[in-house]
């Protein structure tokens, strides 16, 4: 019989979130909004070290709204790492705005400086979406000076990266607004949701008024400006209140199988793990490294396959927005040596791990990965 599946990043409860989710039930506080929205708002904020937050259906809707907040109007153009989940790339459209793709560094796997202010003097953007990837911070100190340098307004998406560091602060709390994703994969998880939030209380009172189909505060119905239903509900965040409580327990775990793996398998040539930036605590959302199929003498889709056969979901890094079909005419601004996020794409493997993966079934995968090697 085949043993129960390994997912890559399932959600994972444990703290108080059935209490919770039940608290609001019992109180007929089912919809719409209610006291848990509100608690959930204050107390991201709070650990984000942020003023002000508004708590969302998704971090795609976050994303969105904070391009319409930032004013990108069609035709307005907006950079973006290329390696990263389509959600960062999709909202651009959503407004009719131009895309423009930057690379990555090979080492930290996010925004490579030199490509991201190539493409500031080349394409004059309005705005930068900034990818925690992986949970990797990327380095606010220089991508400041860059969006100060060329007047570019910044939005980090910090989907992957809550409880990352960036110094001492905090992933998501960098920028005119960040957002965050409570998907089911993500390290906390409100089933489906998200937030953005900003030090800046005009963006954050405008992202509750447009995600609540921007309803005048009139008795009647009345609406001047295009509105959508973007908000979390009471139940919701009654179970993400749940999760942050133990946000700093699964970024240890999630941690501490990173090095696992590291410890395990990073003597194997050809095996390179995504690297750690020295100016930021990772939180380590997904394991990923590079398989170089030349050295190793197997590929990333061999390890893939064998680890599938014994029901383990593994998976390929994210495919690049360049290579894309939905964005093959969008322009890509690669890094001065080679195309890094490609190269990324070719060779690179993430592999399961959820803050519940137990050291047991992480050491059959590691098994069934050294098996390969014989
Ligand atoms: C980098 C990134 N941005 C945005 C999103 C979108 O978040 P959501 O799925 O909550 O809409 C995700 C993940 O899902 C993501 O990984």
């Amino acid at each position: 019989m085949k043993n129960n599946r390994i997912y890559l990043s399932p959600p994972h409860m444990g703290g108080k979130e059935r209490a919770l989710l039940l608290d609001a039930f019992d109180s007929n506080w089912i919809a719409p909004l209610g006291p848990h929205v509100n608690e959930f708002e204050k107390e991201m904020a709070q650990y984000l070290g942020v003023k002000h937050a508004a708590a969302l259906c998704s971090g795609s809707s976050a994303l969105h709204l904070a391009l319409i907040i930032a004013g990108i109007k069609e035709g307005d153009r907006v950079l973006c790492p290329s390696l990263t989940f389509s959600a960062s790339a999709n909202v651009i459209l959503y407004e009719k705005a131009q895309p423009i793709f930057v690379d990555s560094d090979p080492n930290t796997w996010v925004l490579d400086l030199a490509a991201c202010e190539k493409a500031m003097q080349k394409y004059n953007p309005k705005a930068l979406i900034s990818v925690d990837l992986y949970g990797q911070s990327c380095n606010y100190n220089a991508i400041t000076d860059l969006c100060g340098k060329y007047n570019v307004l910044l939005i980090e998406d910090a989907a992957e990266a809550l409880g990352a560091d960036f110094k001492s602060k905090k992933c998501g709390s960098f920028g005119e607004m960040g957002i965050l994703s409570f998907n089911g994969n993500k390290i906390i998880t409100t089933s489906g949701g998200g937030m953005l939030v900003s030090n800046n209380e005009e963006f954050v009172t405008k992202a509750r008024f447009l995600a609540t189909q921007a309803r005048e505060p009139d008795l009647h119905y009345e609406h001047k400006e295009l509105g959508y239903n973007y908000r979390l509900s009471n139940l919701l965040a009654a179970v993400g209140r749940g999760q942050l409580e133990v946000i700093d327990d699964r970024v240890s775990k999630r941690r501490s199988i990173f090095n696992q793996y590291k410890k395990a398998l990073s003597h194997v040539d050809g095996f390179t793990f995504m690297q750690e930036a020295d100016y930021g605590k990772s939180n380590r959302w997904l394991t990923t490294l590079t398989v170089n199929e030349k050295v190793v003498g197997i590929s990333r889709t061999q390890i893939i396959d064998a680890l599938e056969k014994e029901n383990i979901e593994a998976r390929p890094v994210w495919k690049p927005m360049h290579m894309q079909p939905l964005y093959k005419k969008c322009e890509y601004i690669k890094s001065d040596v080679q195309d890094v996020s490609a190269e990324l794409f070719e060779n690179g493997l993430c592999l399961p791990s959820g803050s519940s993966l137990s050291e047991g079934d992480q050491g059959r995968i590691i098994d069934i990965i050294l098996s390969l090697m014989k």
